[in-house]
């Protein structure tokens, strides 16, 4: 499937905690759960407000198991504090800030302390390593930059490497075509779907994207398949690894994959304790277990968060090629992006897997919701690939209309458009639109 299976970066350049024995992380682990709870339940009124109602105190934690008694906290708690109120440290003490724009009213506030920042960047610099990235590597981020953590989080990442950076933030994809082409870089940071964009703008200028010096291409902020990495990969000529991560955490570089196994994004657990609980009774699931993501921060300063429900949904892996750091499988999508329907959950993802099975349809595409009478109805508009004879479109849209009842259980239409005709990201990609 992928081009090939990048190398193992050199053990002696590893963080030492990334050779460490499970044994050896859980009681670090421990040591900074204890100081992360007393540090939240000190410093930030919602948290002693909540512990105390669940009848809990720091020092109730003795285990790691301990942490299940603490009660979650949610993005509408944290919104809630708008815009400095879930800060644990004195607003002079934060060095930055960061936002999340929610899809309505207030944004969410995230906020660094100096430490905050240089454990940031060493897990990106982590993260970066993991996916083939070397010191004096030229890395171009096409992440946005500004209140979005995805550009100024890669660019500390890469500087802590000892990379040169090229920052050149999302957008402007002709550009992107001409920087790539003559600065030649050896990695980008993109969304996978802008990464799409960039590589239509190389075919577009008559230039081959395969010819690229890109020999890595760091893909996250939204899901994506294997499908879709199969689609990069051969299309790039690169090796794409997946990154992982949110604002209320710390931004990217929450988990990685290693480019030598492309097995599930490795959870850099030093700092992020995970757990998987049932999305409808909270209840934490068993290892392997599919289910809702729940982080704890264990080293953050201004913003300690306890037990934050993402909404992605995913399952834990045993460690691999780096063996003390459970893995994450690659996130199947959030919850708030689940469409019921007639009675039947389906992601955005799985109907990417099947267009990128189905030959003439490109992986560019939209999921419309609309209601005909008392029914919901699903219309996936997809684009045509460029080189597809026009009455391959007819057959194609028959397939997939016929691959998403036969394997998702659910009639959905299909509209086989021009290519272009999808509207292009520039980062996120959105894939749902409701019209309803
Ligand atoms: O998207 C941070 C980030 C930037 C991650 C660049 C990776 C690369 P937010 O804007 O707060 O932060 O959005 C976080 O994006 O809860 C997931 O739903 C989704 N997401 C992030 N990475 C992935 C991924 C950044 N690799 C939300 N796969 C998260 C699937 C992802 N979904």
């Amino acid at each position: 499937m992928s081009r090939r299976l990048g190398t193992a970066p050199d053990p002696g350049t590893l963080d030492p905690i990334e050779r460490a024995s499970a044994d050896e992380l859980a009681a670090l682990q421990l040591d900074r759960l204890q100081w992360t709870l007393r540090h939240a339940y000190d410093n930030v009124p919602f948290y002693r407000r909540t512990f105390d109602a669940a009848g809990v105190h720091p020092t109730d934690c003795r285990s790691l198991a301990d942490l299940a008694r603490f009660p979650f906290t949610t993005k509408a708690h944290l919104r809630d504090g708008y815009p400095f109120g879930m800060f644990a440290v004195p607003r002079e003490r934060v060095i930055r800030v960061h936002a999340s724009s929610g899809t309505t009213g207030r944004p969410t506030v995230v906020g660094y302390t100096a430490a905050d920042i240089a454990m940031w960047s060493d897990v990106m610099a982590r993260s970066i390593r993991a996916a083939g990235g070397r010191p004096g590597d030229i890395v171009h981020v096409a992440y946005g930059y500004g209140l979005f953590t995805g550009g100024l989080g890669a660019h500390y990442g890469a500087e802590r490497l000892g990379c040169t950076v090229v920052p050149v933030s999302g957008g402007m994809t002709a550009r992107q075509v001409q920087l790539i082409t003559d600065f030649r870089p050896d990695v980008i940071m993109v969304t996978p779907s802008y990464l799409l964009a960039i590589v239509d703008e190389f075919v577009r200028q008559g230039l081959d994207p395969r010819a690229s010096s890109l020999r890595t291409a760091i893909l996250g902020a939204e899901p994506w398949t294997q499908e879709m990495r199969a689609e990069i990969e051969d299309r790039l000529d690169l090796d794409a690894v997946d990154i992982y991560g949110l604002s209320e955490v710390v931004g990217p570089g929450v988990a990685n994959e290693c480019v030598e196994t492309k097995d599930g994004l490795h959870i850099w657990e030093d700092h992020f304790y995970p757990e998987i609980v049932d999305p409808e009774t909270g209840e934490v699931q068993p290892g392997g277990a599919a289910g809702e993501l729940v982080f704890t921060s264990l080293t953050k300063e201004a913003l300690p968060v306890i037990r934050y429900r993402t909404r992605d949904l995913s399952r834990l892996l045993p460690g691999t090629a780096r063996p003390a750091f459970r893995r994450m499988e690659k996130v199947t999508g959030r919850s708030d992006d689940m469409i019921i329907l007639r009675g039947v959950n389906l992601f955005p993802t799985q109907i990417e897997e099947l267009i990128l099975r189905i030959p003439g349809l490109a992986p560019h595409f939209q999921l419309v919701r609309r209601r005909a009478g008392r029914l919901d109805e699903l219309t996936v508009r997809v684009e045509a690939r460029p080189d597809a004879p026009g009455e391959r479109r007819a057959a194609a849209a028959a397939e997939l209309v016929a691959a998403v009842k036969g394997t998702i259980g659910v009639t959905v239409a299909v509209e086989v458009l021009d290519p272009g005709e999808v509207e292009r990201s520039q980062g996120k990609m959105v894939r749902i639109v409701d019209q309803r």
